[in-house]
């Protein structure tokens, strides 16, 4: 019931008013316009009951106060500002910083107070990111997290992905859900502080995922900014490395023409493979590149994997074999993988 004369008084009729509302001269003219009303700037309205906060609004420290309200402190002269209007009143705990108390009497007659909790504006701050650069595998779900404290406390996180770092380029936030990768967003407190957690949740590793991730917070109200980016690198670490595979166990040739055999083969941060080599039947020496053939190590779309190619010339019914790639790694099993070469005559 204490709230009844507000809600009793249409001036006074209980609206709600967002968190972050801005401060306008209107805002006090419900009081104001009442004969003999009183507005002030304190650290918090008066215990009585009737004098409860209803409404919450946010600052710019930096601006002024509204000519109307008074300040009841001795070297009123220096104040201008809200943030010189703190220092001088004394703060308040919490995110509260003052209080705008406005007394006076309603229409008919009848006591009221109105107490308005003014909290200042607060700079965008990353409380907590994960680590850079950060690991992915493909047996293993990962997510990225970026913390940040602010006031007004952000409705948003964007999250950016970048091929390189210190791109400048206008790109789209990333949008939740593509590729399986998903945020979510929760209000937590820190420290007493409010803050906001946005995290990017990633299916199983792949190496598509490597890259320049960006959580990014952009608040404002009017006449106030603040903004903060947070970047973390992702990197794919390669799986750990299967014997080498053919497209296929055979291969014939025309007499004269050359022939391409192709192993495909793994390979890995840790250095493997140390040597590939192709092998003709049991030979117990590796073919080397020679007029006859062309040995080469081609780059695939993936970092993890390689072709490795044997290129015979003007094949003859001698090249006719069984040619074996052998992929070799210090601490791992030596693997093959073999190809049969027929020539037609
Ligand atoms: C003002 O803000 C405080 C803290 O966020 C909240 O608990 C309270 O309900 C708000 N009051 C009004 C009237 O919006
Ligand atoms: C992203 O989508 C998931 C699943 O639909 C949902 O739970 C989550 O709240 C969304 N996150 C954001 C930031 O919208
Ligand atoms: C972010 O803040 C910096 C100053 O800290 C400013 O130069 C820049 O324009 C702001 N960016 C956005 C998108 O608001
Ligand atoms: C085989 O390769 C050699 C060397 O690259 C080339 O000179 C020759 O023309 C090729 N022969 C055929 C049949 O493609
Ligand atoms: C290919 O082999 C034939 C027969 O051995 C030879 O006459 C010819 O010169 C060879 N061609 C090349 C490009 O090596
Ligand atoms: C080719 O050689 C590999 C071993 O080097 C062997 O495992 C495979 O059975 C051979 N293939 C044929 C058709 O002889």
């Amino acid at each position: 019931m204490k709230n009844q004369y507000f809600e009793q008084d249409v001036r006074f009729m209980s609206r709600k008013v967002s968190l972050l509302l801005v401060l306008s001269f209107t805002l006090f003219q419900d009081v104001s316009s009442a004969p003999s009303s009183k507005c002030e700037v304190k650290a918090s309205c008066s215990e009585s009951a009737s004098c409860q906060i209803t409404r919450n609004i946010t600052v710019n420290p930096g601006l002024k106060i509204p000519p109307n309200c008074a300040i009841n402190v001795r070297r009123k002269g220096n104040i201008h500002t809200w943030q010189q209007a703190k220092q001088q009143i004394g703060g308040s705990k919490g995110s509260l910083d003052l209080v705008l108390q406005e007394k006076g009497k309603s229409k008919n007659g009848k006591y009221i107070c109105q107490c308005t909790a003014v909290h200042f504006t607060r700079a965008v701050n990353l409380l907590w990111g994960s680590s850079s650069p950060n690991i992915i595998s493909k047996d293993k779900k990962n997510e990225l997290e970026c913390v940040f404290s602010a006031w007004p406390l952000p409705a948003v996180v964007n999250w950016y992905k970048d091929k390189l770092p210190n791109t400048n380029r206008v790109r789209l936030p990333l949008m939740n859900g593509t590729k399986g990768i998903y945020q979510s967003l929760e209000k937590i407190r820190v420290n007493e502080e409010e803050a906001i957690r946005s995290v990017l949740r990633f299916p199983l590793g792949s190496e598509e995922h490597e890259g320049f991730y960006t959580c990014s917070v952009v608040d404002s109200i009017q006449g106030w900014s603040s903004n903060k980016s947070y970047m973390v690198q992702l990197i794919f670490i390669c799986p750990r490395p299967q014997p080498p595979t053919t497209s296929t166990s055979m291969v014939s040739a025309n007499k004269l023409s050359n022939v391409s055999l192709t192993c495909l083969v793994d390979s890995d941060e840790t250095g493997c493979p140390d040597e590939l080599h192709w092998y003709k039947n049991n030979d117990h020496v590796p073919l080397a590149s020679s007029k006859k053939y062309n040995i080469v190590v081609k780059h695939t779309h993936s970092k993890c994997k390689q072709e490795f190619i044997l290129n015979i010339f003007n094949v003859t019914k001698v090249d006719e074999g069984n040619y074996s790639c052998q992929w070799k790694c210090e601490y791992e099993d030596t693997t093959k993988a073999s190809i049969v070469l027929k020539v037609s005559t």
